[in-house]
This record gives C-alpha cells, structure tokens and sequence, in this order.
C-alpha cells in the first residue's frame, strides 16, 4: 500500500491549489484510500486531510461489498474527521452531511435532482451514483478518535459496473451532465461543500434537508434488516438521529438505526 502519496499530476495541484485543506495524498493504486487514511489517521493526520487515489485494488462499500471502480474514472477519496467531544450525540448523522454535499455540489454545478437513499447513497434518476462508507475505530467511545469518510463517484460512464456486479442499479455523473467532469475540480467543490456544513452536524437544517432529498419517501419498501430477514414498510422519514422510520402494515411505526439492504417495492425483488 502506499502511504506517503506520491508527487500528485499537475491537475490535482491547480484544482486543489488554495483550499485551506490541512493536508492532501495523491496515490495512483492503493488497495482503499480507507486503509491509506486509516494508518494516516493513526500517525496523526489532522480534520479534513485526505487521500485521493486514481485506482483502488480493493475498493469496499458497506456491508462487506466490494467498491468497484475503473482506474480514473470514479472520483475515490477519504477524508480524515476528528470529532468534537460535543458532536459525539450528532456522530450518526455524518453520513447524511457527506450525502447532502455530495447532493449540492450536483444541484448547484450542474442543476440536477439528486435523492439519497438512506442511509447514504445518491441517486441520479433512480441509480446509484455515489456511495458513502463512514468507519471509526468506535471501540465503546462516546466519540472516536477519528472518522474515515470514504466517498465513492462514479463520474465517467466507464466507472458503471457491469449489471450483475452491483446489487442496486448504477449511473455515472457524466450521463448526466453536457460535458465531461474534472475529477480534481469536483473533488475542490465537494471539499468546500462539506466544510461549509462541517460543524453543523447537530442544525436542525441538516435534517431537513437530508430529509428534503429521501428516496421513496411515503413509498413502501423492501428491507432487510441483516442477509437473510426482508419485509415491507412505508418509509416515513428520520428521527432526529438520522435513523430511518418506517410503518409496517398493522401501522406499528419502527426506527431503524441500519439496515443491510433496502430496495424500492416497485422493483420486484432478485
Ligand atoms: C457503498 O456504496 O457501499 C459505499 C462505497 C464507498 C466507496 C468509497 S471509494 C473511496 C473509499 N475507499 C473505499 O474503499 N471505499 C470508499
């Protein structure tokens, strides 16, 4: 794995050039920025340093699946937080901020209609687009010592997974959009967008607007609790923790911190 990045090419240079970020990596293969920014984390990097890299080897998302990803086609990144003692309560709700920037960054560069599909994934017209893996060394702590924000975009038409590969149909933001997207550029605006929204993880706002682009709401669904359980809600909305309600048909209302799986009902199940 490398750790120490590499002399990033000039075009990450320029676009990130000027942003009061603490620290950056560039690494052209690296198995998953998360580990490269984990052993960083853990050497002392600072809140908002990241790890930025051309091809991962071994991508992940959540649940344990792979991250698939053509080299230079996704924007992949980490970022690196140092929770606040004070955010420890609003921690549950990162995931949303990093959906929500991502969202922004869509509707204000390009004018498009993002939705996430809680707890974090952002959909363009349905499919999947980018995805979020948030891991922490909690370890019983109130609030870890650091959070990894691993963002995943699949920017050109080549970082669409094959069907069958992925479990949710998958887009790219260039099918999106009326000319080609600079991997460095959107990096800079999505770094300036998650820190306008950095230390306001405990707003209301945050909530609302998380709940603003919810996939499916007032829709039934599928969910699966873990691999093997599935039943059918409406989903409704969040609890002030970012957790997903749901009612169940004998209109039994449940709050739902996780969930392994969860699919719109219109689609029928695989
Ligand atoms: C998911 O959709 O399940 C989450 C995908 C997260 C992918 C990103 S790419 C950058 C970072 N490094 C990884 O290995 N995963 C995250």
């Amino acid at each position: 794995m490398h750790l120490h990045g590499e002399p990033p090419p000039p075009e990450w240079r320029q676009a990130l050039r000027g942003l009061p970020l603490p620290a950056w990596r560039y690494v052209s293969r690296v198995t998953s920025t998360q580990d490269a920014a984990q052993a960083w984390a853990e050497a002392g990097a600072g809140e908002g340093c990241l790890v930025v890299a051309r091809e991962q080897t071994r991508g992940r998302g959540r649940g344990g699946r792979p991250w698939l990803a053509r080299p230079g086609a996704s924007l992949t990144f980490t970022l690196v937080m140092r929770p606040l003692p004070q955010e420890g309560p609003w921690l549950s709700r990162a995931s949303g901020w990093a959906a929500l920037a991502i969202c922004r960054v869509l509707e204000e560069a390009w004018g498009l209609h993002p939705h996430i599909k809680w707890p974090n994934d952002v959909l363009l017209q349905g499919r999947k687009v980018a995805g979020i893996l948030i891991e922490a060394p909690w370890k019983g702590a109130k609030v870890p010592r650091y959070m990894l924000v691993g963002i995943g975009i699949n920017v050109k038409v080549e970082a669409i997974p094959p069907e069958g590969r992925v479990d949710f149909p998958a887009t790219a933001l260039e099918a999106h959009t009326p000319a080609p997207v600079s991997l460095p550029r959107l990096l800079r605006q999505l770094w300036k967008t998650l820190y306008r929204w950095r230390y306001r993880l405990s707003h209301p706002d945050l909530l609302k607007a998380w709940e603003a682009r919810l996939a499916y709401k007032g829709e039934e669904v599928w969910i699966s609790p873990d691999e093997t359980h599935t039943f059918s809600a409406r989903l409704m909305g969040l609890t002030e923790t970012g957790a997903l309600r749901v009612r169940l048909s004998s209109g039994e209302e449940r709050v739902l911190p996780s969930v392994h799986r969860l699919r719109p009902k219109r689609e029928a199940l695989p």
